[in-house]
C-alpha cells in the first residue's frame, strides 16, 4: 500500500489509473469502514483510502481535539482488506491556507437534523469532500463508497455530485452493526462497559418505531409526532439525551404527511452520557 502524504504524491501516482473507487474516513477504522473498501476494490482499477481528521466539521467544544488517531493500526487493517493507496496529508498540506472558500450546501437538508444540532456540520464535510474529490480524482471521473449510517451526508453528498457536475458515482454501503445490533461507529470507543451494554438502546428505538410505521401503513392512523415524541421519551426514561428521534421521507428529509405513500426512513441522534451517537434504519 502507498502512503502518500502531499496531493502532488498522490496525483502523480493516481495518473496511471483510469477510475480510482475512494472510501474517504477520519482514521479509527472499524470494520464498517473495512466492507466499504472492499466494496471499493471492487469498482474501480485503483482503490484509495484517506484518512484526515478534518477540524472543519467540528464545532467549538466538540471532539476535534480527541478524537481517536490510531494511524499505524488503521494502515494495518487497510493493507489487510487490500488497500492500494492511503492518502494521508496533514492539516498544513490539505489546508495550506485557512480554509475561507467554503461549499455552502442547501440549507433545506443541511440545516434540518445533524445540521440543527450541529450548525455547520455539512459545510465542513461537503468542502473537506470537495477538496479531497479533487485530489483523488484529478486525472478521471471515477467511484466514492459512503456507508449508509450517515444517511444525511449521503443524500447531501449526491446532490452535491449531481449540482456541482462532478464526475463521480457514489455508492453505499450498509451500515455495519455489532451482534448486538449497535451501529459501528468511530465514537463507541468512548463508552464506558456499562453504556456500551445500553447503547443497543437507540437501534431497539429506531426498530421498533419502523416496526409500528409497517404494521400502521396504509391504514391512515399512524401519529407521526405521538411515536416520535414517545421513542425520544423512552429514551430519556433510561437516561439518554435524545436530539431527535424522526421519521422522514427518504428523498428529501422532509417531515412524514402520509405513511404509506413513499419510502421512508427514521433517524436517530441521542447523546449516552459524553458520546453521541446517531442511527437510522430506511422502512
Ligand atoms: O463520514 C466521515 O467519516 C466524514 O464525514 C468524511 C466523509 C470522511 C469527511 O471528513
Amino acid at each position: 500500500m502507498l502512503i502518500a502524504r502531499t496531493v502532488a504524491q498522490l496525483r502523480q501516482h493516481l495518473s496511471a489509473y483510469k477510475k480510482p473507487a475512494f472510501v474517504p474516513t477520519m482514521g479509527n477504522l472499524h470494520e464498517g469502514h473495512l466492507s466499504l473498501m472492499r466494496m471499493a476494490k471492487a469498482q474501480g482499477d485503483v482503490s484509495v483510502a484517506s484518512i484526515f481528521v478534518n477540524r472543519l466539521q467540528f464545532l467549538p467544544g466538540e471532539d476535534f481535539a480527541s478524537y481517536p488517531r490510531t494511524f499505524d493500526n488503521d494502515c494495518e487493517k487497510l493493507r489487510s482488506v487490500g488497500c492500494d493507496v492511503l492518502f494521508a496529508p496533514d492539516e498544513d498540506e490539505l489546508y495550506p491556507q485557512a480554509q475561507s472558500f467554503k461549499l455552502l450546501p442547501d440549507p433545506a437538508l443541511a440545516d434540518i437534523l445533524e445540521g440543527q444540532f450541529r450548525p455547520g456540520f455539512f459545510t465542513g464535510v461537503c468542502t473537506v469532500v470537495l477538496k479531497l474529490f479533487h485530489c483523488v480524482f484529478a486525472h478521471s471521473g471515477g467511484v466514492a463508497v459512503f456507508g449508509q449510517k450517515d444517511f444525511q451526508q449521503l443524500l447531501i453528498l449526491r446532490r452535491m455530485m449531481t449540482q456541482l457536475a462532478m464526475p463521480v458515482d457514489i455508492i453505499t454501503g450498509e451500515t455495519t452493526r455489532a451482534p448486538d445490533g449497535l451501529a459501528l461507529s468511530s465514537r463507541n470507543g468512548y463508552l464506558s462497559v456499562d453504556e456500551r451494554i445500553e447503547a443497543v438502546q437507540l437501534s431497539m428505538v429506531l426498530k421498533s418505531l419502523a416496526a409500528s410505521v409497517r404494521v400502521e401503513a396504509g391504514s391512515g392512523r399512524f401519529d407521526v409526532t405521538a411515536a416520535e415524541t414517545a421513542a425520544m421519551a423512552g429514551l430519556r426514561d433510561r437516561g439518554w439525551a435524545p436530539d431527535y428521534i424522526t421519521l422522514r421521507y427518504q428523498h428529501d428529509l422532509s417531515p412524514v404527511t402520509a405513511v404509506g405513500s413513499q419510502p421512508l426512513v427514521v433517524l436517530g441522534a441521542a447523546r449516552l452520557g459524553k458520546t453521541r451517537l446517531i442511527d437510522n434504519l430506511v422502512v
